[in-house]
């Protein structure tokens, strides 16, 4: 039987795809290829369709024996998103609505869901664990709030076992190098200062300095894309071993503001990086830094990667090396 992934030609999902394979899984991956990359693909079955056409899902439940679902397929951009919030509702809520349907329908057991630190909002103290309230600062991460509730309501109807995983920021690439971050546009922090280093921009822009945290920059916590990957797997073995629903945070529970992701960056590429002030993003809260306690003792995971610079030093391997990502510029 396959797992199949949703948007598994993107970053978080073609790395998932890697560790799932290497574990033998069978892997077909649904991927419209908007944004995501055939290139990344380092095997498994792909195939092309939209995720937002009800009877293309339905199709891909009907044609192939799936044991489990990974569903990353969503738009992720938290500033686009409060200048289109429609655009993110159509996608990101319609496509997991038509997966959860399409699951209930054939009977399928095994969802883990790609959610977000986004569902939290501006949270006051730190580190946040999963039972803080959710209130959501931008319509990116409202549309993944709406779909984790519809996941838990059809888990309740229709006996669906989910893992819900609320990533903190994503970050770095594979250590081989052969796959990694492209987005176009980018809009992270670390490939643009990385981007910014190799000349590729002029500088890097710091939206906002008067946030309320020791340096006047936003804090996140940095997170490594195979870090990210091993959790899927723990979280598709925790279902098959029959325990229980769960939401986990993924995070290295270390904050870095702006400014020291910049300093590291500099330290790791031994490059001055061009920087510029700039106002405030709409949508960021000052401060996300994640509790991963309930990952690690529930799934066993155990983050390889968690040192901000190895991060920054594997994502400057992917840019050094792919300095126009896998060149079909998407
Ligand atoms: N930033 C800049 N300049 C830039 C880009 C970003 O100063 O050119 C700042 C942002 O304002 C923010 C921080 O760098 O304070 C990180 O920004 P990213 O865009 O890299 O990441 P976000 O924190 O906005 O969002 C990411 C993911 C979301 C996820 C969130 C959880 O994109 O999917 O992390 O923390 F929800």
């Amino acid at each position: 039987m396959a797992i199949l992934v949703c948007g598994g030609a993107g970053y978080i999902g073609s790395h998932t795809v890697w560790e799932l394979l290497d574990h033998g899984e069978e892997i077909i991956v649904a991927d419209n290829l908007e944004k995501g990359h055939k290139a990344a693909l380092q095997g498994g079955k792909l195939i092309k369709g939209d995720l937002r056409d009800k009877e293309f899902v339905r199709k891909l439940f009907r044609k192939h024996d799936i044991e489990g679902v990974i569903n990353f397929a969503a738009y992720i951009e938290v500033g686009e998103s409060v200048q289109l919030p429609m655009k993110y509702y159509h996608n990101n809520v319609v496509l997991s609505l038509n997966i959860l349907e399409a699951m209930a329908e054939a009977h399928t057991p095994y969802l883990v869901f790609s959610s977000t630190a986004a569902t939290y909002g501006a949270v006051e103290t730190s580190p946040i664990t999963e039972d803080f309230p959710t209130i959501p600062t931008n319509p990116y991460g409202e549309t993944k709030l709406t779909v984790e509730k519809a996941i838990k309501w059809t888990a309740q109807a229709h006996g669906l076992k989910y893992v819900i995983l609320r990533y903190f920021n994503a970050s770095g690439a594979h250590p081989s190098s052969k796959i990694g971050e492209d987005h176009h546009p980018e809009t992270h922090l670390i490939p643009l200062v990385l981007q910014a280093a190799l000349g590729k921009r002029p500088s890097i822009k710091i939206f906002g300095n008067d946030y309320p945290t020791p340096d006047g920059t936003c804090i996140r916590d940095y997170i490594h894309v195979c870090d990210l990957a091993q959790a899927h797997y723990l979280a598709l073995q925790h279902l098959r071993s029959g325990k229980e629903n769960t939401t986990c945070n993924l995070g290295n529970g270390l904050g870095f503001s702006v400014k020291e992701v910049i300093e590291t960056a500099e330290k790791v590429t031994g490059l001055k990086i061009p920087q510029e002030m700039a106002p405030r993003r709409p949508g960021d809260p000052p401060a996300l830094v994640a509790s991963s306690d309930r990952a690690k003792s529930l799934l066993g995971w155990k983050p390889k990667y968690a040192d901000l610079a190895t991060i920054i030093e594997t994502a400057w391997n992917w840019h050094k090396n792919h300095p126009n990502g896998y060149g079909d510029k998407k």
